[in-house]
């Protein structure tokens, strides 16, 4: 049994905001096992990048932890102190953004603003930083990499901004990358080559990814599991092969449906009716049951379901699978 990397438990998180609190995360449940591939999907604004951002304690100040615990090789991440924290991003855990632009230093030039990544978390400098900058450049793929780590980061087209974040995030060889949205920005075939570059570098190593994409397709070329949000509620997880397959939550089912290259060519591609709704005052019980055309009333609008087992890894929670 392979060791757990990272367990989240129970956790939630809320907001102030100017219109009341909002319930961003409902205590949600999920581990990653070491050098696994997990998916997080679900629609826009269903806590995915809060709950990126709660595992390196970077949520903003209004955010508050209201609940749950995250171990990362067994301690506590909320127990750590701001200095901990600040060893364990970008070394033992590092992550990449949809916008290469805002995470590169656009004043530094591409090999600086690797550098001082390595200088920040493995203390190396001078002529060794450097040549370890460029063969980082070199394993992302770029071209010419001494050239490129005199230019600035404008010099280089989107892509290669991104293969320099992954660069960065690689150079301290983490144990876990957080990758959020990170091929979205990038045009379709430039998002192929940047997340097999991951894959393929994942496979040289001893790293697990927690892959956060809307697009399930994407998920199912990379992950070994998937878990399905929805409104700050897990609503199903498991196996990407399995939940494919047997998809038990009905917002799950339309999630699927919604992906063109594994609809039927006859069947016309159903977008989900609505929108998520506000996490001020959310729907009560299933968060789902306000766009769910199997709705129990009294049910699916009263209580959160508890688990249901599909199989040995694959969960979903919805009062159809029991009632
Ligand atoms: N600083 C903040 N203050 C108040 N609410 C916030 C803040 N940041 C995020 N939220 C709320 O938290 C919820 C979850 O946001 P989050 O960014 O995690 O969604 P997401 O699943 O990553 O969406 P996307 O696919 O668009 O990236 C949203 O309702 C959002 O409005
Ligand atoms: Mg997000």
């Amino acid at each position: 049994m392979e060791e757990k990397l990272l367990e989240v438990k129970d956790l939630s998180v809320a907001f102030n905001s100017y219109l009341g609190v909002a319930e961003v995360l409902d205590r949600i449940s999920y581990s990653v096992d070491e050098n696994q591939w997990l998916g997080i999907a679900g629609e826009s604004g269903c806590g995915k990048t809060v709950s990126a951002f709660s595992l390196l304690k970077l949520l903003p100040e209004a955010a508050m932890i209201r609940n749950g615990e995250i171990l990362f090789k067994g301690e506590s991440i909320l127990d750590k102190s701001e200095r901990e924290m600040r060893k364990l991003r970008g070394g033992e855990i590092s992550i990449v953004f949809q916008e290469p632009q805002s995470a590169l230093n656009p004043s530094k030039r591409v090999g600086e603003n690797i550098v001082e990544s390595l200088r920040l978390h493995q203390g190396i400098r001078g002529e060794e930083a450097k040549r370890r900058a460029i063969q980082m450049l070199d394993l992302v793929k770029i071209p010419q990499p001494r050239v490129r780590f005199s230019q600035f980061p404008h010099e280089l087209s989107g892509g290669m901004q991104q293969r320099v974040c992954i660069a960065i995030a690689l150079a301290c060889h983490p144990s876990l990358l957080i990758a959020d949205e990170f091929t979205t920005s990038l045009d379709v075939t430039t998002q192929q080559e940047i997340l097999k570059l991951v894959v393929d570098l994942q496979r040289q190593s001893t790293m697990s990814v927690l892959f956060i994409t809307h697009d399930l397709a994407l998920i199912s070329e990379c992950c070994d599991e998937l878990i399905i949000m929805y409104a700050g509620q897990i609503m199903e997880r498991g196996k990407v092969d399995r939940v494919f397959r047997n998809p038990s939550h009905p917002y799950t089912r339309l999630l699927l449906n919604a992906i063109p290259s594994i609809s039927r060519k006859d069947e016309k591609l159903n977008s989900i009716d609505g929108s998520v709704p506000g996490l001020v005052n959310p729907p009560k019980g299933c968060r789902f049951h306000t766009r769910c055309k199997q709705k129990i009333p009294g049910r699916c609008d009263v209580v959160f379901p508890r688990e249901t087992a599909i199989d040995e890894t694959h969960r979903a929670w919805c009062h159809l699978l029991y009632t």
